[in-house]
This record gives C-alpha cells, sequence and structure tokens, in this order.
C-alpha cells in the first residue's frame, strides 16, 4: 500500500493554518505543481508541525495524469433551499499546517510560501485554534462520529489500484456563525438543531431528534444502508466581528461530500439543515490529497529521464505518459567499480536498469553473467519478497536507474509490456540457475 500524507490523522495539535493558493498567471502549471509537492521534503516538514498538501483538479492533473482519482472535479456550488448556498470558491492548491503552537505553525506557514512565491500566490488564508475539548464555537464537539484513528485511512484513502491510490478528496468551506442568535435559543432547543447533548455529545434518541438535526442531515448511507465516512477536520477561528468554523473533511470518494452537503441544503429530500439557519458557507473547493509516494516531484531531471528510460529496451514500447508515469519513480545513481549492488540472500532493496557500464550476476561465486547497458536486475526478490538470488557487481563505474520496490510493483501492474518483459527475464534466469536436461 501506497504510504498517505500522515499529516491527515495527526492528532493533538492546537494551531492551525489553512492556506489555498493560486499560481501566478503565466507560468507554467505543471512546474509550479511540482514545486508545491517539494513543500513535502523541505524543512517546512521537518520542523516540528504537520503539513498536508492538495491540488486543485487542473493542477494535479497536469502534474500526474495518470493518478487522477475518479470523480475528482473543481467545485461547482450548491444552491439549496431558502436561498441557502456554498459558493464555490475553487484555487489551485491548499496546504494545512497544524502544530503545537501558533508561532511554529506561522513561521512554517511564511516558510512555506516563500518557497513557493516564485510561482503562487496566497489566494485566502485562515488560521485556526482548537476550542475547548474540541468543541465548535456554537459549543458542541465536533467530529464524533469520525472513524477511529485505525480505521480513518479506510474511509479516507483511493483503494489500492486505482488511479491516485493513496491519495485523498479533500473538502473545504469556511463557515461562519451568528452566534448571537444561535446563543438566543435555550440549549434544549440549540440541542435540537444539533441532534445532539451539549455537554457530552450523546445522540439524541429517534423520537427526540428532528429530521432537520444536523447530524440527521450530514450521514450518509449505501445501497445497503451501509455508513458512508466523511473524516472531518474542522476548526474553529475568528475575530470578536466574524468568526465560525473552517471546515475540512477527507473522503475516499468526493460523492460523498455531494450528497452530505444536498442533505444539509435540503436538494435530497426537501428537508435543511438548520443548523444553515445559524452559519453559512462563504468559500467552498474540492482538492485532493495525493500519497506522499506522489509528492516531492524533481523539477526538469524528469524530462531527462524520460530520454535515457525511452532508450532502454525494456521501455521501448511505453508511451509518453507511461514514461512519465516511471520516470517519477526512478532515481539516478552512480557507483564506483566493484560496488556491491545486490548481495545474495539479503532482503528487500531496488529494482535497477543499467544506464552505462557493466556488472556481473554471480551466485554462490559463480558468474552468471556479465550485464551492460539496458539490462536490468534485482527484480526476483522484488517479485516474491523472497532474498537475493545473486550478487551483482560492478565491473566499472556504473550508472543505473533504480526504481524502489513498491513503485517497482506500481509499475509492473501498469504496464503489460513490460512485466512480460520481466518474465521473460526471469524465466531465463531460472533455467541457467537449473541443472540442463535433455530434449526428448
Ligand atoms: P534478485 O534475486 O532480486 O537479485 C539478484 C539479481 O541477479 C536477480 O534478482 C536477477 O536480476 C539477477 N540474476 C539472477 N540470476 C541471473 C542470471 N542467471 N542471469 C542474469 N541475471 C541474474
Amino acid at each position: 500500500m501506497r504510504l498517505p500524507q500522515f499529516a491527515i490523522f495527526a492528532q493533538g495539535t492546537v494551531a492551525h493554518e489553512f492556506i489555498e493558493f493560486d499560481v501566478r498567471a503565466g507560468v507554467d502549471r505543471a512546474r509550479a505543481g511540482r514545486l508545491i509537492t517539494q513543500l513535502e521534503q523541505t524543512p517546512v516538514s521537518a520542523g516540528g508541525v504537520n503539513l498536508v498538501v492538495a491540488f486543485g483538479a487542473d493542477l494535479w492533473r497536469r502534474l500526474a495524469p495518470d493518478e487522477v482519482p475518479a470523480g475528482l472535479v473543481d467545485f461547482g456550488g450548491i444552491d439549496g433551499l431558502d436561498g441557502k448556498r456554498v459558493p464555490a470558491t475553487q484555487h489551485d492548491a491548499f496546504l494545512w499546517i497544524s502544530g503545537s503552537t501558533s508561532d511554529v505553525v506561522f513561521e512554517h506557514s511564511r516558510e512555506a510560501m516563500k518557497e513557493v512565491a516564485e510561482v503562487a500566490t496566497v489566494a485566502t488564508e485562515q488560521s485556526c485554534f482548537v476550542h475547548r475539548d474540541s468543541r465548535d464555537l456554537l459549543g458542541f464537539i465536533d467530529g464524533t462520529k469520525n472513524p477511529p484513528q485505525l480505521e480513518a485511512p479506510l474511509a479516507v484513502l483511493v483503494p489500492p489500484g486505482e488511479p491516485g491510490a493513496g491519495g485523498s478528496h479533500v473538502f473545504v468551506a469556511r463557515w461562519i456563525h451568528d452566534l448571537d442568535k444561535f446563543e438566543g435559543l435555550p440549549v434544549a432547543d440549540q440541542e435540537r438543531v444539533f441532534g445532539r447533548k451539549k455537554i457530552d455529545s450523546v445522540e439524541l434518541s429517534d423520537d427526540e431528534k428532528p429530521e432537520t438535526a444536523h447530524i440527521a442531515r450530514v450521514e450518509i448511507d449505501d445501497e445497503f444502508g451501509d455508513e458512508l465516512e466523511i473524516y472531518r477536520r474542522s476548526v474553529p477561528y475568528g475575530t470578536l466581528a466574524e468568526h465560525g468554523l473552517y471546515f475540512v473533511a477527507f473522503a475516499a470518494d468526493p460523492s460523498r461530500f455531494d450528497r452530505m452537503l444536498k442533505r444539509i441544503f435540503g436538494l435530497a429530500d426537501g428537508k435543511r439543515d438548520r443548523l444553515t439557519d445559524f452559519s453559512r458557507p462563504v468559500s467552498g473547493a474540492f482538492y485532493f490529497a495525493p500519497p506522499l509516494s506522489l509528492l516531492g516531484l524533481k523539477e526538469e531531471p524528469l524530462h531527462e529521464r524520460e530520454e535515457i528510460l525511452r532508450k532502454i529496451p525494456l521501455f521501448e514500447r511505453c508511451s509518453a505518459h507511461e514514461l512519465r508515469f516511471i520516470a517519477a519513480r526512478a532515481e539516478p545513481h552512480e557507483y564506483p567499480a566493484s560496488a556491491t549492488l545486490c548481495k545474495q540472500g539479503e532482503k528487500g532493496g531496488d529494482f535497477f536498469v543499467i544506464v552505462g557500464g557493466r556488472a556481473e550476476a554471480r551466485r554462490d561465486g559463480s558468474l552468471l553473467r556479465t550485464l551492460g547497458p539496458g539490462d536490468f536486475f534485482g527484480e526476483i526478490a522484488l517479485i516474491d519478497e523472497g532474498p537475493r538470488s545473486a550478487t551483482v557487481t560492478s565491473k566499472s563505474e556504473l550508472r543505473c536507474l533504480q526504481i524502489p520496490s513498491l513503485q517497482f510493483r506500481d509499475v509492473i501492474s501498469q504496464n503489460a509490456d513490460i512485466a512480460v518483459r520481466i518474465l521473460d527475464a526471469v524465466t531465463e534466469r531460472l533455467r541457467a540457475l537449473l541443472p540442463p536436461t535433455q530434449a526428448h
């Protein structure tokens, strides 16, 4: 499984900053996007804060056209009953930085902005805080219905094997509360608006809970009646003049957001969430938070690597898209003569493609084959996750492209031609290891 952006699930932080970016006019959007993916690798994420990076549909499509998850679109807005609505305020990219104190979060937000200032401008920014025991400013505990930590990844991540696997769809909307109006209600009535008790978040019984209660509106089920989960990470914000909730939610499938919003705004069954009488969204956008392995995309070397890959027989039938997919996963490495690249009996490691120089594969000290430019090795242990079948040593200076094991699996599962060529080689290598048999 690909690694997700762990910060989606980070708990215990009290300071939050949300930033939406737009790519500057005239800047190459793919280059801008790649620079934004670098934020995960810079001091921004290493300095004691959590960072989630997400992209709008257009920018992500330009960055990784083969990794666009089903349903990723710009947010189109919602026009609900009684003039209640969610405006569409889509931007190109989204950052969420969270940490233990506001100064650290502020410093890192500035750092992040400086890193991308050349290609992007801040469209919106919002600092938020955790209020008491994770209560919304309206006084009710937020996120009570979230899946527990161990189940959250299932609810949130695009499943393995699909484009964008390991990533997550994000919905972001800033709500402004009318606190005076809400606080004017007796607590029992406030509880009917939410559908929960204020003090301890216990759900009202079905008899007490109105159909228009907030929690009755935000729960959505599949056709078998099983709940479709949305992972909420919303936090309050505000000044005395304007305050509310910065709503942030993650899901494996964006249609859950649509269904939830339609139920809240009365478009599903003519019933509108009563909370919308006390709070109104003033922004709304969809983003995609890719898995970690698709972040940190480097700038131009990709192009150079695509050229190198194109000349290697293993990849000769790949389309330009496929080459880009592989290039994004391959790292160039250079070795002096006599370096051991894989050692018989050891586990794990990379898949190697020789770009220049020579190497030898030996088993129990006996030479199996000399390998040169265009040859590859290291596939056997990655396929069966067993020990290396041979030791491979460089016989001259050696230049290789290396693909880590998880990414190697990605590459072969995406391209049948490569899989067949590797199978051919494995079969030939297997026969070389067997004692000769006589044909009859
Ligand atoms: P792996 O077992 O992962 O690590 C050692 C590699 O040596 C192995 O994958 C193959 O890529 C390579 N290898 C093993 N046997 C042969 C062979 N007979 N000819 C060429 N290469 C081989």
